[in-house]
């Protein structure tokens, strides 16, 4: 009999970061429930998962639906076995000024990208908890702690999920239990999310550079789920600045981004006002991992290097501390010597 393979649920798995991570995880041959609306962006993530030796199970969801969420649970458990990892990753917004913005998109996004976390982790904590194992990874943003103008919908619900996710982990380390919580909070990606998420803005939307690739996030996402007792990740640097330098001067960060926020978050003349947009229904096609910005992304992260390798770092600063420390009582008169002999030599 083979190896158990390892049981996940991905919402949002159809394109993006999602859609990367399934192949991430593909790639160490899990067993997969695929989760999103777009029938064809799941069809094709199956293919992929099939293709690198993995399992998959394509479930047509909108994550804003408790029952629809709850029954894909289900229905992963059914077929696949007992859910190890559930991945809450799935994402709408709108790009729009405040006052241009309706009651009814307000709510939709934070149906979609805060409650279908709240949704995802309700599904897999029944489930988890029982068996006491099992882990949960919510894909945080930057944005979760800073918020930056013409996302306010979306930047709002990244918060929630921020608080959600700190009551979650302080019940689940109060009882003691060994289903774990983290949270993997992304720098800007190159997703297709950009090309369409509604958008308001005159110009096209793109990702406030430094601007990673989908993979970037796959890979810490996928080393997040298996070292999940560390409370957060921060893949890049561009993402650790705007948090902690958030965190220590918040009003001039408002001022900065009253600034050049509204710019940074635009590019390359007009978009057109008629496209189709995700934010009620699917856009039709498989749209992939990757948005438009492939020349500009960056495939590696020297940061998630780092996190990934906080062993190493440690090992190596340990041997520099050793290395010193042998250096310096090599050049020391009387090194080696007992220290009451230095005493004595020098009183
Ligand atoms: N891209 C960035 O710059 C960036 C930066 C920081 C954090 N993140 C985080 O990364 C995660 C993924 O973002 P992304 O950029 O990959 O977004 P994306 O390219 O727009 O992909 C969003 C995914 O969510 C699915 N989805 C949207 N609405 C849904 C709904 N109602 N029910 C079920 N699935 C739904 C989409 O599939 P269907 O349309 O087929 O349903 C798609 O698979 C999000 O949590 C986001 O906050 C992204």
């Amino acid at each position: 009999m083979g190896r158990k393979r390892e049981v996940v649920v991905v919402t949002g798995a159809s394109a993006g970061v999602g859609r990367a991570t399934v192949r991430e995880f593909a790639r160490h041959g899990a067993a997969i429930g695929l989760l999103a609306r777009g029938r064809e962006g799941l069809e094709g993530a199956r293919r992929e998962v099939e293709a690198a030796g993995g399992q998959a199970l394509v479930l047509v969801v909108d994550v804003a639906n408790p029952d629809q969420v709850e029954a894909a649970a289900q229905e992963v458990e059914e077929s696949l076995g007992p859910i190890d990892i559930w991945i809450n990753n799935a994402m709408t917004s709108v790009f729009s000024p405040i006052k241009r913005m309706t009651a009814e998109e307000f709510k939709r996004v934070t149906e979609v990208t805060y409650l279908g976390y709240v949704y995802g982790t309700l599904s897999a904590l029944k489930r988890m908890l029982p068996r006491d194992r099992g882990t949960i990874v919510h894909v945080g943003s930057a944005l979760a702690y800073r918020s930056i103008p013409l996302q306010a919908a979306y930047c709002a619900s990244k918060h929630a999920v921020l608080g959600f996710f700190a009551s979650l982990r302080t019940e689940l380390l109060h009882d003691q239990s060994h289903v774990h919580t983290t949270m993997v909070q992304m720098p800007a990606l190159n997703t297709p999310q950009f090309g369409w998420v509604k958008s308001r803005l005159p110009r096209k939307a793109q990702p406030v550079p430094p601007i990673y690739q989908p993979e970037v996030a796959a890979r810490a996402i996928y080393y997040a789920a298996h070292h999940p007792k560390r409370r957060e990740y921060y893949p890049a640097w561009s993402a650790i600045r705007a948090i902690f330098g958030n965190k220590l001067v918040p009003s001039i960060a408002d001022h900065y981004l009253a600034r050049s926020g509204y710019d940074s978050q635009q590019y390359d003349g007009a978009d057109d006002p008629n496209r189709p947009h995700n934010l009620w229904e699917p856009v039709p096609g498989d749209h992939g991992a990757r948005g438009d910005f492939d020349k500009r992304a960056y495939l590696r992260s020297s940061e998630l290097w780092a996190e990934t390798h906080v062993a190493w770092l440690a090992a190596a600063a340990g041997l520099g501390v050793l290395g010193t420390m042998l250096a310096f009582f090599r050049r020391t008169p009387g090194a080696g010597t007992r220290p009451e002999k230095i005493l004595r030599k020098t009183a």
